[in-house]
């Protein structure tokens, strides 16, 4: 049997082990460690009903609402060409057609149990952000900034703590990655991505201390906002879940 096939994905009927705010993510049927995210076409009807002149300057841009999938296939490549694996990205298999468009074919995060790794998100808010997970995050920050990768959304939504299809442990970056800028500075020089980088890490930082009165580290008070967040997706029900945009 041939290892690929031409025929698009049937996705007829299937739900998605996920949604974010822009994309469905299924399981990809042949493959236990491949996903396939495709565009969730509502939300963005909704998001470009409010705006008719990004609606407008769309019809002039092939591709325009897969634009997320070029980012962050140009910087896998990029990235992938230079720096050594492993990598703390999901990887990237390539495009496929679907029943449901275009998708994109990536490395599955795992839980160990075939499920989808929690978002460091989920984590944080059930055992507060342990010297082991700043450990980890530690280690993701100076291998992206090693790797000379540039992340535009590095939220707590978008890492996930798991195995990757190789059964390696860690904090993996599965969506975020990509230069949006138009003259790309941080593409030309590896030390003003690593210090963006840095910005980036205290942002999270702060990000993921409004999830949880219990993050360790921290002094007490210190940019403190009141907790009351939005509810994140637990991958534990076996039910599709809606991520929330962090
Ligand atoms: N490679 C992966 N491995 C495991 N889980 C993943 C992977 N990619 C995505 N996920 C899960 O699916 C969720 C949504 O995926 P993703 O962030 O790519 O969608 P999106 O719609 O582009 O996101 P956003 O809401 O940030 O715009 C993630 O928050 C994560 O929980
Ligand atoms: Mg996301």
């Amino acid at each position: 049997m041939p290892a690929f096939s031409f025929a698009p994905i049937d996705l007829t009927g299937a739900q998605p082990l996920i949604s974010g705010g822009d994309r469905h993510v299924f399981q990809h049927p042949g493959d236990p460690h491949l996903l396939i995210k495709v565009l969730d076409r509502e939300a963005r009807e909704i998001y470009e009903r409010k705006r008719r002149l990004r609606r407008w300057y769309r019809r002039f841009r092939r591709a325009s609402e897969h634009r997320v999938f070029m980012d962050e296939i140009t910087e896998y490549i990029a990235a992938a060409s230079q720096a050594p694996s492993p990598m703390p990205l999901a990887r990237i298999l390539g495009v496929a057609e679907t029943t449901q468009g275009l998708g994109m074919l990536v490395e599955k995060i795992s839980d160990g149990q075939g499920g989808l790794a929690p978002t460091l998100t989920a984590v944080v808010r059930e055992q507060g952000l342990t010297p082991a997970l700043r450990a980890q995050l530690d280690a993701l920050f100076d291998s992206l900034a090693a790797a000379h990768i540039i992340v535009n959304d590095v939220s707590g939504g978008n890492i996930v703590v798991g195995s990757n299809a190789q059964g390696r442990q860690g904090m993996y970056l599965v969506d975020g990655f990509g230069n949006k800028q138009a003259v790309p500075f941080y593409a030309m020089s590896k030390r003003l991505n690593a210090r963006r980088l840095q910005r980036k890490y205290q942002e999270l930082l702060d990000e993921l201390q409004r999830h949880t009165g219990r993050v360790a580290g921290f002094a007490a008070g210190q940019g403190a906002v009141p907790a009351g967040t939005r509810a994140e997706a637990t991958q534990s029900s076996g039910r599709p879940q809606r991520s929330t945009r962090q």
